[in-house]
Protein backbone atom coordinates (compact mmCIF):
# COMPACT_ATOMS: atom_id res chain seq x y z
CA UNK A 1 0.00 0.00 0.00
CA UNK A 2 0.99 3.32 -0.48
CA UNK A 3 1.71 4.88 2.41
CA UNK A 4 4.37 8.26 1.69
CA UNK A 5 2.93 11.36 0.74
CA UNK A 6 4.08 13.13 -2.83
CA UNK A 7 4.39 17.01 -2.24
CA UNK A 8 4.92 19.01 -5.89
CA UNK A 9 6.48 22.26 -6.39
CA UNK A 10 5.28 24.42 -9.35
CA UNK A 11 5.73 27.88 -10.73
CA UNK A 12 6.94 29.30 -13.59
CA UNK A 13 10.59 30.16 -14.19
CA UNK A 14 12.42 32.55 -11.71
CA UNK A 15 9.61 31.71 -9.11
CA UNK A 16 11.49 29.85 -6.33
CA UNK A 17 10.78 26.96 -6.25
CA UNK A 18 14.18 25.50 -6.89
CA UNK A 19 15.40 27.80 -3.82
CA UNK A 20 13.16 26.22 -1.99
CA UNK A 21 12.93 22.85 -2.32
CA UNK A 22 15.98 22.24 0.19
CA UNK A 23 14.11 24.17 3.17
CA UNK A 24 10.85 22.34 2.53
CA UNK A 25 13.10 18.65 2.83
CA UNK A 26 14.40 20.26 5.75
CA UNK A 27 11.51 20.56 7.60
CA UNK A 28 9.80 17.34 6.64
CA UNK A 29 13.17 15.99 8.04
CA UNK A 30 12.98 17.74 11.33
CA UNK A 31 9.50 16.10 11.80
CA UNK A 32 10.50 12.50 11.32
CA UNK A 33 9.98 12.01 7.48
CA UNK A 34 12.55 10.16 5.14
CA UNK A 35 12.27 12.43 2.22
CA UNK A 36 13.24 11.61 -1.58
CA UNK A 37 13.64 14.97 -3.45
CA UNK A 38 13.64 14.49 -7.17
CA UNK A 39 12.47 16.59 -10.25
CA UNK A 40 11.24 16.68 -13.58
CA UNK A 41 12.10 16.26 -16.47
CA UNK A 42 14.78 14.05 -14.80
CA UNK A 43 14.61 11.96 -11.70
CA UNK A 44 16.06 9.08 -12.97
CA UNK A 45 19.15 8.44 -15.38
CA UNK A 46 16.76 8.21 -18.70
CA UNK A 47 14.69 10.95 -17.36
CA UNK A 48 17.88 13.59 -17.12
CA UNK A 49 19.15 12.75 -20.65
CA UNK A 50 15.90 13.24 -21.72
CA UNK A 51 16.13 16.45 -19.80
CA UNK A 52 19.28 17.52 -21.68
CA UNK A 53 17.13 17.18 -24.69
CA UNK A 54 13.89 19.44 -23.85
CA UNK A 55 16.07 21.70 -22.43
CA UNK A 56 18.02 22.23 -25.85
CA UNK A 57 15.99 21.37 -28.70
CA UNK A 58 13.52 23.19 -30.48
CA UNK A 59 10.89 20.59 -31.20
CA UNK A 60 6.85 19.80 -32.54
CA UNK A 61 4.74 20.61 -29.16
CA UNK A 62 3.59 17.22 -28.92
CA UNK A 63 6.97 15.17 -29.06
CA UNK A 64 7.97 17.55 -26.55
CA UNK A 65 4.52 16.51 -24.34
CA UNK A 66 4.79 12.84 -24.77
CA UNK A 67 8.89 13.36 -24.26
CA UNK A 68 7.88 14.87 -20.80
CA UNK A 69 5.33 12.20 -20.03
CA UNK A 70 7.71 9.01 -20.76
CA UNK A 71 10.40 10.72 -18.36
CA UNK A 72 7.59 10.96 -16.24
CA UNK A 73 6.24 7.01 -16.93
CA UNK A 74 10.12 6.18 -15.65
CA UNK A 75 10.41 8.22 -12.78
CA UNK A 76 6.89 7.25 -11.35
CA UNK A 77 8.27 3.48 -12.38
CA UNK A 78 11.94 4.16 -10.76
CA UNK A 79 11.71 6.95 -8.18
CA UNK A 80 8.14 7.70 -7.10
CA UNK A 81 6.19 4.32 -6.18
CA UNK A 82 8.74 2.70 -4.98
CA UNK A 83 9.39 5.56 -2.36
CA UNK A 84 5.68 6.03 -1.54
CA UNK A 85 5.50 2.45 -0.91
CA UNK A 86 8.46 2.30 1.20
CA UNK A 87 6.29 4.93 3.06
CA UNK A 88 8.85 7.65 2.29
CA UNK A 89 7.62 11.09 0.78
CA UNK A 90 8.69 12.59 -2.05
CA UNK A 91 9.36 16.29 -2.71
CA UNK A 92 9.01 16.89 -6.77
CA UNK A 93 9.95 20.01 -8.48
CA UNK A 94 7.65 19.89 -10.90
CA UNK A 95 5.31 17.03 -11.96
CA UNK A 96 2.06 17.01 -14.34
CA UNK A 97 0.78 20.51 -13.82
CA UNK A 98 3.91 21.67 -15.51
CA UNK A 99 3.23 19.97 -18.37
CA UNK A 100 -0.50 21.41 -18.45
CA UNK A 101 1.16 25.34 -17.99
CA UNK A 102 4.04 24.67 -19.95
CA UNK A 103 3.01 22.55 -23.28
CA UNK A 104 -1.03 23.26 -22.63
CA UNK A 105 -0.97 27.11 -21.49
CA UNK A 106 2.34 28.11 -23.20
CA UNK A 107 2.22 25.85 -26.18
CA UNK A 108 -1.49 25.94 -26.35
CA UNK A 109 -1.74 21.87 -26.84
CA UNK A 110 -5.40 20.74 -25.84
CA UNK A 111 -6.21 20.10 -22.73
CA UNK A 112 -7.80 17.11 -23.68
CA UNK A 113 -4.51 15.56 -24.99
CA UNK A 114 -2.54 16.01 -21.95
CA UNK A 115 -5.39 15.33 -19.84
CA UNK A 116 -5.45 11.24 -21.87
CA UNK A 117 -1.82 11.44 -21.17
CA UNK A 118 -2.21 11.70 -17.38
CA UNK A 119 -4.59 9.03 -17.83
CA UNK A 120 -2.43 7.12 -19.54
CA UNK A 121 0.99 7.47 -17.32
CA UNK A 122 -0.68 7.85 -14.29
CA UNK A 123 -4.62 7.30 -13.91
CA UNK A 124 -4.44 6.85 -9.91
CA UNK A 125 -1.80 9.11 -8.90
CA UNK A 126 -1.92 12.88 -7.94
CA UNK A 127 0.38 15.12 -5.82
CA UNK A 128 -1.25 14.95 -1.99
CA UNK A 129 0.11 18.48 -1.98
CA UNK A 130 0.86 21.18 -4.42
CA UNK A 131 2.87 23.93 -3.61
CA UNK A 132 2.39 26.84 -6.36
CA UNK A 133 5.04 29.45 -6.08
CA UNK A 134 3.19 32.75 -8.03
CA UNK A 135 4.65 35.99 -9.03
CA UNK A 136 4.59 38.68 -11.69
CA UNK A 137 5.89 38.22 -14.93
CA UNK A 138 8.59 41.08 -14.83
CA UNK A 139 9.50 39.77 -10.74
CA UNK A 140 10.07 36.39 -12.51
CA UNK A 141 11.47 37.85 -15.74
CA UNK A 142 14.33 39.73 -13.61
CA UNK A 143 15.26 36.76 -11.76
CA UNK A 144 15.49 34.26 -14.39
CA UNK A 145 17.58 36.79 -16.93
CA UNK A 146 20.28 37.16 -14.58
CA UNK A 147 21.11 33.33 -14.91
CA UNK A 148 24.29 33.17 -17.60
CA UNK A 149 22.93 30.16 -19.45
CA UNK A 150 19.56 30.20 -20.14
CA UNK A 151 18.07 27.29 -21.18
CA UNK A 152 15.07 26.72 -24.10
CA UNK A 153 12.50 27.60 -22.06
CA UNK A 154 13.66 30.23 -20.74
CA UNK A 155 14.27 32.05 -23.89
CA UNK A 156 10.66 31.95 -24.38
CA UNK A 157 8.27 35.25 -25.00
CA UNK A 158 6.15 37.23 -22.30
CA UNK A 159 3.51 35.79 -23.47
CA UNK A 160 4.25 32.26 -23.22
CA UNK A 161 4.76 32.71 -19.39
CA UNK A 162 1.90 34.67 -19.10
CA UNK A 163 -0.10 32.19 -20.38
CA UNK A 164 2.01 29.28 -18.32
CA UNK A 165 0.72 31.24 -15.09
CA UNK A 166 -2.61 31.60 -16.07
CA UNK A 167 -2.58 28.00 -16.35
CA UNK A 168 -1.11 27.31 -13.45
CA UNK A 169 -3.79 29.36 -11.28
CA UNK A 170 -6.66 27.77 -13.29
CA UNK A 171 -5.67 24.63 -11.92
CA UNK A 172 -4.70 26.02 -8.35
CA UNK A 173 -8.66 26.79 -8.85
CA UNK A 174 -9.67 23.32 -10.19
CA UNK A 175 -8.15 21.38 -7.36
CA UNK A 176 -8.24 23.86 -4.32
CA UNK A 177 -8.14 20.48 -2.48
CA UNK A 178 -4.51 20.02 -3.17
CA UNK A 179 -3.18 23.83 -4.39
CA UNK A 180 -1.74 25.96 -1.86
CA UNK A 181 -0.81 29.32 -3.82
CA UNK A 182 2.00 30.93 -2.40
CA UNK A 183 2.79 34.64 -3.33
CA UNK A 184 6.64 34.33 -3.90
CA UNK A 185 7.22 37.84 -4.91
CA UNK A 186 8.31 38.22 -1.42
CA UNK A 187 11.78 37.86 0.48
CA UNK A 188 13.40 34.25 0.97
CA UNK A 189 12.79 34.70 4.93
CA UNK A 190 8.96 35.33 4.28
CA UNK A 191 8.61 32.47 1.94
CA UNK A 192 10.05 30.24 3.94
CA UNK A 193 7.63 31.28 7.05
CA UNK A 194 4.30 30.74 5.18
CA UNK A 195 6.10 26.97 3.84
CA UNK A 196 7.03 26.48 7.54
CA UNK A 197 3.04 26.75 8.48
CA UNK A 198 2.24 25.26 5.72
CA UNK A 199 3.98 22.01 6.41
CA UNK A 200 3.06 22.28 10.15
CA UNK A 201 -0.32 22.66 9.44
CA UNK A 202 -0.80 19.76 7.44
CA UNK A 203 -3.65 17.33 9.05
CA UNK A 204 -1.34 13.90 7.55
CA UNK A 205 1.96 15.36 9.00
CA UNK A 206 2.98 12.61 11.43
P1 LIG B 1 13.29 24.25 -14.13
O1 LIG B 1 12.43 23.35 -13.33
O2 LIG B 1 12.90 25.69 -14.14
O3 LIG B 1 14.75 24.00 -13.64
P2 LIG B 1 15.89 25.05 -13.28
O4 LIG B 1 15.42 25.65 -11.97
O5 LIG B 1 17.08 24.18 -13.21
O6 LIG B 1 15.93 26.06 -14.41
O7 LIG B 1 13.48 23.75 -15.64
C1 LIG B 1 12.67 22.87 -16.24
C2 LIG B 1 12.04 23.49 -17.47
O8 LIG B 1 11.22 22.51 -18.11
C3 LIG B 1 11.12 24.67 -17.11
O9 LIG B 1 11.36 25.75 -17.99
C4 LIG B 1 9.74 24.15 -17.37
C5 LIG B 1 9.93 23.03 -18.35
N1 LIG B 1 8.92 21.95 -18.21
C6 LIG B 1 7.92 21.84 -19.15
O10 LIG B 1 7.86 22.64 -20.10
N2 LIG B 1 6.99 20.82 -19.03
C7 LIG B 1 7.04 19.92 -18.02
O11 LIG B 1 6.19 18.99 -17.96
C8 LIG B 1 8.09 20.04 -17.05
C9 LIG B 1 8.18 19.04 -15.93
C10 LIG B 1 9.02 21.07 -17.18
Amino acid sequence: MKTGKLITLEGIDGAGKTTHLPFIVHLLEALGITVVATREPGGTQLGEALRGLLLQHTMHVETETLLMFAARREHIHKVIMPALMRGDWVVSDRFTDATFAYQGGGRKLSTTKLEALEQWVHPELQPDLTLLFDLPLDVARTRFSSKRHLDKFEHEQVTFFVNARTEYLRRAAQFPDRFRLIDANRSIKEVQNELHQIIHGMEWAP
